[in-house]
């Protein structure tokens, strides 16, 4: 018994900051950031929340995969950046599909998380749990951005995606995984609330603070290592693998990763240029894009990768259903 993906969805508010509206804020411009990362535009919030952006995703993931609400056994919300503590995202979203019968939790792993929240699905799904499962992943990093400091405003972006799952006959590929807290330095944010908290406002470690150079020497030296670990647990080899489906940070690391790999930098989708890094987002709302543009074909073998805070970082293998 495994677990395939079987609808998708996303959602990215309708506003769009540009490079040329970040270099108002900070001194930076459009060629260094493109230049940098790879990225030009990112979708920011206005009215929209990480509740219902994952609602409005979801909505599409079960419409595109033809699940009813009440057939859902099981919501996933990766999320670090939800607007409410209690209840969990996912309970809003259960509440706003009508999806009764489903439990309900949100799990907290930065850039990996989407990732996680698959594997966490997959076992449930393979081990005869639950029969149907959503997971998503609804950020908005604005909340968490210090628009003062240029060395980690021009990244970020806010948007969700999400992917029905259901149970099926089939082999379960196994997960690579790992997580190394002694190194949480290099990426951290001390509160959710700084856009409600004046005081904290003032205060830069109540922000997403980074060590960019560190987060972007682990990213091209873990993430490598970690496709190639989830490759050989399940001996399939690089050829096999149509797609690379990276977290969308930098597409200067989804480049140096693919180089390390020895691997086509065509296997390696980016939307990093419109979205930003939109943490555990990204790779959903990736998946969502190449599945309504006809990228992914049934068979098809791919990767997904995530890597961040924590540090985490994992990659998966998985046959498109
Ligand atoms: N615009 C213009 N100049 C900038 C700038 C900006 N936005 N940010 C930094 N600089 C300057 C620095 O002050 C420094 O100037 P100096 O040489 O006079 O001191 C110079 O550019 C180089 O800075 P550096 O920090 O070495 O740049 P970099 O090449 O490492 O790029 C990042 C910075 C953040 C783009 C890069 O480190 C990165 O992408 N890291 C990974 C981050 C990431 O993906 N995090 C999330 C992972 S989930």
């Amino acid at each position: 018994m495994t677990g395939i993906i079987c609808g998708t969805g996303s959602y990215a508010p309708s506003y769009v900051m540009d490079n040329n509206e970040i270099a108002t804020m900070v001194e930076t411009s459009d060629e260094w950031i493109r230049e940098r990362t790879g990225v030009a535009t990112r979708h920011i919030i206005k009215d929209e929340t990480t509740v219902s952006m994952a609602c409005e995703a979801a909505k599409k993931a079960l419409d595109d995969g033809e699940v009813k609400p009440e057939e859902v056994d099981l919501i996933i919300v990766s999320t670090i950046s939800s607007n409410i503590i209690l209840p969990c995202t996912a309970c809003e979203v259960q509440k706003e599909l009508g999806a009764e019968n489903a439990t309900c939790f949100d799990l907290s792993a930065a850039c990996s998380g989407f990732v996680l929240a698959y594997n966490t699905a997959l076992a449930y799904l393979s081990g005869g749990v639950y029969q149907t499962a959503l997971i998503i992943g609804s950020e908005s990093l604005s909340n968490l951005t210090n628009w003062k400091d240029r060395g980690t405003c021009i990244l970020f972006g806010d948007g969700a995606g999400a992917a029905v799952m259901r149970a099926k006959e089939g082999r379960t590929y196994l997960p690579a995984t790992h997580s190394d807290g002694m190194k949480g330095k290099a990426l951290t944010c001390l509160s959710r609330h700084t856009h409600i908290d004046a005081k904290r406002m003032k205060d830069p470690e109540y922000y997403m603070q980074m060590d960019g150079q560190a987060v972007f020497k682990f990213a091209v030296k873990k993430v490598p290592e970690v496709v190639n670990e989830v490759l050989s647990k399940n001996q399939v080899k690089k050829e096999e693998i149509v797609w690379y489906i990276l977290h969308q940070a930098n597409s200067r690391i989804v480049e140096a990763v693919a180089k390390r790999l020895d691997e086509p930098i065509e296997k390696f989708p980016m939307n990093l240029q419109e979205y930003g890094n939109t943490s555990s987002a990204s790779i959903a709302i990736l998946l969502d894009e190449m599945k309504k543009s006809g990228r992914l074909k049934s068979g098809h073998k791919i990767v997904m990768a995530g890597f961040g805070a924590g540090l985490t970082w994992g990659a998966t293998v998985m046959e498109w259903g």
